[in-house]
């Protein structure tokens, strides 16, 4: 299967730069998940959306991972409001879209709805314990749901890396340029590390192009943040990686940490920005205990390969084994699990909070030191 069709068949386009605003609209606040979620339904990168879900929507997609047209689709988009500022607003009324007093975008509010959260969590999460961090953002935010139509207005600006910001159709338009008609996208939000490149490159080995596609937007405390990750991602590609088969480009989404279900909002996403496959290895979008191992390559039995229009390349988990000298998987490699040295990017994160650089089987030695020495800043810095 090679379909290189955005979701729902085109790219959505809702950006309009020359729009006038009119201040007497009624203001509605975004935080910085709604914010970045503007962005990405503008660009097309949620294509088929257009907007803020309504209640059709919202609850199809809670309990059914489709859209109400049945396209898959697993977790809300949602845009909610306090009472008092759902009060003020009348249906068909357009309200400006604000964050830190800068008006983003605006939304013709189609419909006003009370989203039943512990159901979301239940079904989007798999838990309703708001230890999970998903769980907590999702009770956090206001009860009320604006859903309809949005006009981006004004991109946020961007801080840092800049030149790695790319919409959809730009990915599209560089994959055409190199001559790309196979391209395999990896979703991380952790430093990288062998277990990552293995994968990548094991992929790398039967498609035309990696894109590789970290997620900078919004995290939870305590994971590494996305500046340090960049620095270690364009080490890795300098170091490791040929330089006309590596696309590396940012994805400014929030992370939701729902696991299986963010496993198919990941793909679905990616085939947006014009990938053919996508890459699902041990736990992915995972946190705590919350999902099985492979729960999140499982999920997309519940679909049609049609359906969901980028092919899914499952990996199990992957580690270094001492006897081999080399990366492998329990698909490769007889020797016994004493002999295999286990990675993830909670163990790295761990170990660089106490100050240890990770052994050159867990990372490639440059971006170890990358990762220990800007941790250490980081660590001064929050005087931690
Ligand atoms: S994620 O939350 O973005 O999924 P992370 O950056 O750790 O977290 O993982 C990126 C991708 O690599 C995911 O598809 C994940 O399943 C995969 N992955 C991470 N570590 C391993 C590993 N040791 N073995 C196999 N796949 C892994």
């Amino acid at each position: 299967m090679i379909v290189n069709k955005p979701h729902g068949g085109f790219l959505i386009n809702r950006v309009d730069t020359n729009y006038k605003i009119d201040e007497k609209n009624i203001m509605v606040q975004l935080d910085t998940t709604a914010l970045s979620d503007l962005e990405l339904i503008a660009t097309g990168a949620y294509s088929p959306l257009t907007g803020f879900m309504d209640k059709k929507n919202y609850q199809s997609v809670v309990q059914k991972m489709r859209l109400d047209n049945k396209l898959p689709w697993s977790i809300p988009i949602t845009l909610p409001v306090d009472q008092d500022k759902a009060g003020l607003i009348n249906l068909g009324s357009t309200v400006n879209l604000v964050h830190e007093n800068v008006i983003y975008g605006v939304m013709t509010v189609q419909e006003k709805f009370v989203p039943d959260k512990k159901e979301e969590a239940k079904q989007v999460y798999q838990t309703t314990y708001s230890s999970h961090p998903g769980v907590k953002k999702l009770y956090e935010r206001p009860d009320i749901n604006l859903g309809g139509p949005i006009t981006l207005i004004k991109f946020p600006q961007k801080e840092n890396f800049q030149e790695y910001y790319l919409e959809p159709k730009q990915t599209r338009e560089s994959f055409q340029r190199l001559g790309w008609k196979t391209i395999v996208g990896f979703q991380t939000r952790n430093p990288v590390h062998r277990a990552h490149e293995y994968i990548q490159k094991s992929a790398l080995e039967t498609v035309d192009g990696l894109l590789l596609h970290p997620l900078v937007g919004e995290t939870k405390k305590g994971d590494i943040p996305s500046e340090l990750r960049m620095e270690c991602y364009q080490t890795l590609l300098e170091n490791y990686y040929p330089k006309n088969r590596v696309f590396l480009s940012v994805f400014p989404a929030a992370m939701r940490y729902a696991g299986p279900r963010e496993a198919i909002f990941h793909a679905l996403v990616r085939k947006n920005y014009g990938c053919t496959h996508f890459i699902v290895g041990r736990d992915h979008a995972g946190v705590g205990d919350y999902y099985g191992t492979y729960d999140a390559q499982k999920i997309f039995r519940h679909f049609s390969e049609e359906e969901i229009g980028i092919e899914i390349l499952c990996f199990e988990n992957s580690f270094y084994c001492l006897k081999c000298e080399s990366m492998g998987t329990a698909k490769t490699c007889p020797h016994d699990k004493t002999d295999h040295i286990s990675l993830s990017g909670t163990k790295v994160r761990a170990m660089l909070r106490e100050g240890k650089i990770p052994p050159k089987q867990f990372s490639r030695p440059e971006v170890a030191k990358k990762l220990s020495e800007g941790m250490s800043k980081i660590l001064v810095e929050t005087g931690q």
